[in-house]
């Protein structure tokens, strides 16, 4: 009875996301999808870690989380101690990071200056780290974009004060899917001894992957001697079910900031590093299992499937007179903007056309996430884009 009611609402599901293009998230084909279901079902009870070490519970999540630990290590090439937390996603990864930076800052600079500690981030930065702001109670300036939509550095350098606790950048932002100089900053951070967070929640398992298939990836990770941490999201273009991340970071004399301990109370002391108490083993045990059964070279293969799909999708929209993409999209996002009429009309006729497509501002357009399974439909878009601007003409 309960199974029948589950696969009928699982089913209007199915039925939504077929009619619509982009409406599957991260989705890399059912597959993989089957290897991620069948791991998150059979640890569907399982907790993360045992708040209690020492005492007898089974291993097999802890072992999978130390596997997924070490291979995003040396895929984001971090030092031999550097460490990592595994997450339920990108705004955990920025709540986290946040708070380390910040306890990290205060020890090491007390009595610097008045006032509440300040994070500086490009006007792009995806809003997980104002969330942490307001939970942290710190103080998140954002700065302008430079002219190619990226982090202006003169304008985050400029901001930078005695309070400054992190510098942040995304790989790629989330509203243009462009990459801020992160090689840039990484130099402002060690110039100014900051902290710098790189959120690759979006590009991180894809930019890896990218580089050995020859892509073009700027630097991003721990090779930048300024980058102190990085994010990148499991549950994104790592392919695993929703509500998995890692958090990662250099110094292993960050690690009492990152955790939470708490032993006045009557029992042993508790140590958590999540924001949760008792963490999800399914996630993890998902991502673990899409991670063997891809191996490098399925996650080659998906990422050259996916720009094969974002060349289309770039081509498709500079074809059509009076479109163009901003910057160059090197990820699954990609934003356009047209002088054919308003940005707004435009998504709400794309939407109307079963598009998933979200308003962007400053500049106005279009943001699209592409999905490996509508891979094939540019010259659709194209077509689209051409009928909508015929109409206003
Ligand atoms: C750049 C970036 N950072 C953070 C997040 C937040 O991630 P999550 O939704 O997993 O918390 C996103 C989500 O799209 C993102 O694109």
């Amino acid at each position: 009875m309960v199974g029948q009611a589950v696969a009928a609402l699982a089913a209007e599901d199915e039925a939504v996301l077929a009619s619509v293009r982009f409406g599957r998230r991260f989705y890399p084909g059912a597959d993989v999808a089957r290897v991620a279901a069948q791991a998150y079902g059979a640890f569907a009870q399982a907790g993360r870690a045992s708040l209690y070490p020492g005492l007898p519970s089974p291993q097999s999540v802890a072992t999978m989380t130390r596997d997924l630990i070490s291979a995003s290590l040396a895929l984001f090439g971090a030092p031999a101690d550097g460490i990592a937390i595994p997450t339920s996603g990108g705004t955990e990864s920025a709540i986290l990071v946040a708070r380390a930076a910040l306890r990290r800052t205060r020890s090491r600079r007390s009595g610097a200056s008045d006032g509440p500690a300040e994070v500086i981030a490009p006007w792009s930065a995806h809003p997980c780290i104002d969330k942490a702001a307001e939970l942290l109670g710190f103080k998140l300036i954002r700065t302008p974009l430079g002219a190619d939509l990226t982090a202006d550095l003169a304008a985050m350098a400029a901001a930078i004060t005695p309070r400054t606790a992190m510098l942040y950048a995304s790989f790629p932002s989330y509203p243009f899917g462009l990459p801020d100089d992160v090689a840039a900053l990484s130099d402002l951070a060690v110039e100014h001894d900051l902290w710098l967070h790189v959120d690759a929640s979006m590009g991180g398992y894809l930019a890896p992957f990218l580089r050995l298939n020859g892509e073009a990836v700027p630097d991003f990770d721990f090779a930048l001697p300024g980058v102190s941490s990085i994010a990148a999201d499991l549950h994104k273009h790592g392919y695993g079910a929703k509500g998995v991340a890692m958090l990662l970071v250099r110094s292993p004399a960050c690690a009492p900031d990152l955790d939470f301990t708490f032993a006045d109370f009557p029992l042993p002391p508790m140590k958590t590093s999540t924001l949760a108490g008792t963490a999800a083993g399914a996630p993890l045990a998902a991502a673990w299992a899409v991670f063997q059964y891809l191996g490098v070279k399925g996650y080659c293969a998906l990422a050259a499937r996916l720009s094969a799909s974002r060349r289309a999708f770039v081509e498709a929209i500079g074809s059509v007179p009076g479109f163009c993409v901003l910057g160059e999209p090197l990820f699954s996002i990609v934003s356009f903007a047209t002088e054919r009429g308003e940005a707004h009309d435009l998504v709400d006729a794309l939407i109307a056309r079963d598009w998933f497509v979200l308003p962007t501002h400053g500049p106005a357009g279009v943001q699209m996430n592409l999905s490996l399974t509508d891979g094939d439909l540019a010259p659709r878009l194209a077509e689209d884009l051409r009928a909508w601007a015929e109409r206003l003409s």
